[in-house]
């Protein structure tokens, strides 16, 4: 399964009325691997994610999931294709229990549509333990997870219901050193495990630890397209600041 090209856009553009927020992106995601996609403030990331998850239709371009032509018009269609989508403000409720967070939408019903709770529990908690996630007890609201373990939650449940491609929207970006490195070993966890990763972020730092390929977009149009083979951190680093930009802003800040 490994390598297996699970998703390839070809030339996908995206407008908002007069304004082209993406301008004939193309890249892979194979099975496997991480693709990571990096860009400033604005560059078109979320943007991208949106079209890869069916919440909005790309103006031109095609998409291919396992080498089909697919058109999605909704979230739901994504999501059959097996593409699952965390995004950066988690669609959890907080007050809810964990494990009530993992099945939510997807609950465990008996007869009469009774909720199965003991073994939604349990499997919950089976699951969490597997990628080595060690809460105590699935009962604790969400609220109560650090921002790093709810995003590792957020994870293990797509990799539970099945994703073959889990779209991660700047997943570190509002943690510390620690967490952040807790969310990177769980992105390796689910490559290792077979899943295509997109993994979206402003770090090179966190990209390069993890990433096969590196997508780099800036004001909509795609600049790079490398895998880590192809381009060192160094590189990354520098073409994320724009080249001389930050050369030139350093002078000016010292001037
Ligand atoms: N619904 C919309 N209508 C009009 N313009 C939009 C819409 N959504 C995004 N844009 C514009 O498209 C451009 C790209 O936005 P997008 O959110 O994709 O950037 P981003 O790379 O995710 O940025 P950030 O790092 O700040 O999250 C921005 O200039 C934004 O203002
Ligand atoms: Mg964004």
């Amino acid at each position: 399964m490994s390598g297996q090209e699970l998703i390839r856009l070809e030339d996908i553009s995206k407008n908002y009325g007069a304004f082209h927020a993406l301008k004939e992106i193309s890249l892979s995601v194979d099975a496997g691997a991480v693709t990571c996609v990096l860009g400033d403030n604005g560059a078109g990331k979320s943007t991208l994610i949106k079209v890869l998850a069916g919440l909005h239709a790309p103006s031109s371009g095609q998409m291919y999931v396992a080498g089909e032509p697919v058109e999605f018009s909704s979230p739901r269609d994504a999501l059959n294709a097996g593409i699952a989508t965390v995004y950066q403000d988690l669609a959890v409720v907080g007050q809810m229990s964990v494990w009530r967070n993992f099945f939510l939408g997807q609950e465990l019903t008996g007869l009469l549509g009774r909720l199965k709770e003991q073994e939604m529990k349990d499997i919950a908690d089976r699951q969490l333990r597997e990628m080595g996630i060690d809460l105590r007890n699935v009962d604790v609201p969400v609220d109560s997870l650090s921002g790093g373990q709810r995003q590792v939650v957020a994870i293990a449940r797509a990799i539970y219901f099945g994703a073959r491609v889990l779209i991660l929207d700047e997943p570190t970006a509002a943690l510390g050193v620690k967490q952040s490195g807790m969310v990177l070993r769980f992105i390796a966890v689910a490559r290792d495990r077979g899943i295509g990763v997109i993994f979206i972020t402003h770090n090179p730092h966190h990209a390069y630890l993890v990433g096969n390929r590196f997508i780099l977009l800036n004001l909509g149009n795609q600049v790079l397209d490398a895998t880590v083979e192809e381009v060192s951190l160094e590189e990354l680093t520098s073409q994320m600041a724009g080249g001389g930009e930050l050369e030139t802003l350093s002078h000016e800040l010292q001037a």
